[in-house]
């Protein structure tokens, strides 16, 4: 599988600010990760990129320089929304563009804590363009996420790396947790507290971070695709090796098996502060008998493949409710809006809810389907399309390349014909 998308991004931004030159393994080939490597070079980092080996020589803490020109982060929220972070407590304005998808997401979910902590963001009615007025130093700050939002959580941390003292964020809802791995890995001084349910994360101000290696996982997001192929289509069976295992990321697991599909972790081991592993997984005969619903805190661990979760629900006996995931409607589309539509073009029984929706078991025909510029709708309807009679289309498939650049060459080369 392509290294995992989340975890690249903040391979790239930390050893950046890191002192000291880092070498990034297996990192993701996606467009949005080649976003963030174009944003950091705008801002004097130098970075050597070898396919999927990527070194980085960091600039330190205060070593970043005012860019010439907008950074553009093209689709992706976790660039604009982590660099806000590091934006923010630095001496020099910056300006973070998107395309029309990233411009129309709602950013004042960080604006807020970004300007109690003292930098000054002009936006578009919440929206990007962000102009960044950074403050140097930020004001430390005790944040509860109102929203289950790693990417919120992420920005928060970064900036109190530029507050005076302690910037605590508070998380009801465990999301993943790749920064507080990695940014202990570059040798932050970060605290993880937990009690009643709650998680609380302290940053120190000013913690020096120091280069070090990153071999990043296969992404599990990427990898679901497959295991919901397999598990759906008679007589397959796949198998995914190095893939990242982290128990913040793995709700896909989870499910399935509660759904009746065999799948085996194998191998298990860590890689840069990360479980990772090979997952084998093979058709189940039933899948799926009772009601099956998908509510709560496992949400936030599944929250990127829901739309294949979707197409797996097309296929279980007693079909798929999936509540609490109104966050699908800003993703990089509506989510919600677009499963629902290509579900219908496919014939599947479904109802839309504000907050997801129900599908029957459905014999799914061949489609014409609209991605709406979205990568993960254009391949969890590829699959769709290997489970329904008939011939689909995706049209626009080329999003697929915003998280996976190989994924019609990567399904090809796993499907008999
Ligand atoms: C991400 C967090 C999630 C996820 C996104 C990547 C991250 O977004 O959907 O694909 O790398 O932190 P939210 O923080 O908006 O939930």
């Amino acid at each position: 599988m392509p290294g995992d998308k989340s975890i690249s991004h903040r391979a790239a931004m930390f050893s950046a600010i890191a002192d000291g030159t880092s070498v990034l393994t297996n990192f993701a080939e996606s467009e949005d990760c080649r976003s963030t490597l174009e944003c950091l070079i705008g801002l004097g980092v130098e970075i050597d990129r070898n396919g999927p080996t990527v070194r980085v020589s960091g600039v330190g803490l205060r070593g970043l320089k005012a860019p010439e020109q907008p950074l553009d982060c093209g689709n992706s929220g976790t660039t604009m929304r982590l660099l806000a972070g590091i934006l923010a407590g630095q001496k020099f304005n910056s300006t973070l563009i998107g395309d029309a998808s990233l411009s129309r997401r709602p950013m004042a979910r960080i604006i807020h804590p970004l300007t109690e902590m003292g930098a000054a963001i002009t936006t578009r009615e919440g929206h990007a363009p962000l102009q960044i007025e950074g403050a140097s130093p930020l004001k430390r700050l005790k944040f509860e996420l109102p929203v289950a939002s790693a990417q919120l959580k992420s920005c928060v941390l970064l900036a109190g790396l530029f507050a005076e003292g302690e910037t605590t964020v508070i998380e009801p809802v465990r999301t993943r947790d790749h920064t507080e791995r990695m940014l202990r890995g570059f040798g932050a001084d970060l605290n993880v507290m937990e009690s009643g349910g709650q998680r609380s994360i302290t940053v120190s101000g000013g913690s020096i971070l120091t280069a070090r290696d990153v071999q990043v996982p296969g992404d599990i997001s990427s990898a679901a695709f497959f295991l919901v192929a397999a598990a759906c289509l008679t007589d397959s069976c796949i198998e995914m090796v190095n893939v990242g295992l982290n128990p913040t990321r793995d709700g896909i697991v989870k499910e399935l098996r509660r759904f009746g599909v065999n799948v085996e972790t194998a191998d298990v081991t860590e890689s840069g502060g990360e479980p990772i592993g090979t997952l084998k997984v093979s058709d189940g005969s039933e899948l799926g008998g009772k009601q099956n619903r998908i509510e709560g805190a496992i949400v936030a661990n599944l929250i990127d493949e829901v739309p294949i979760l979707a197409v797996l629900g097309t296929q279980l006996k007693g079909g798929l409710e999936i509540r609490g995931a109104g966050e699908l409607r800003i993703k990089e589309s509506d989510r919600i809006a677009s499963i629902v539509e290509n579900l219908r073009r496919m014939n599947a029984d479904v109802t839309e809810f504000e907050d997801g929706f129900r599908v029957n078991r459905s014999a799914l025909k061949g489609a014409e389907i609209d991605p709406f510029g979205d990568h993960r709708i254009a391949m969890a309807f590829s699959i769709a399309g290997l489970l329904a009679q008939g011939e689909t289309q995706i049209n626009n498939p080329e999003c697929a390349a915003v998280s996976f650049p190989d994924f019609y060459e990567t399904l090809e080369s796993v499907t008999v014909r």
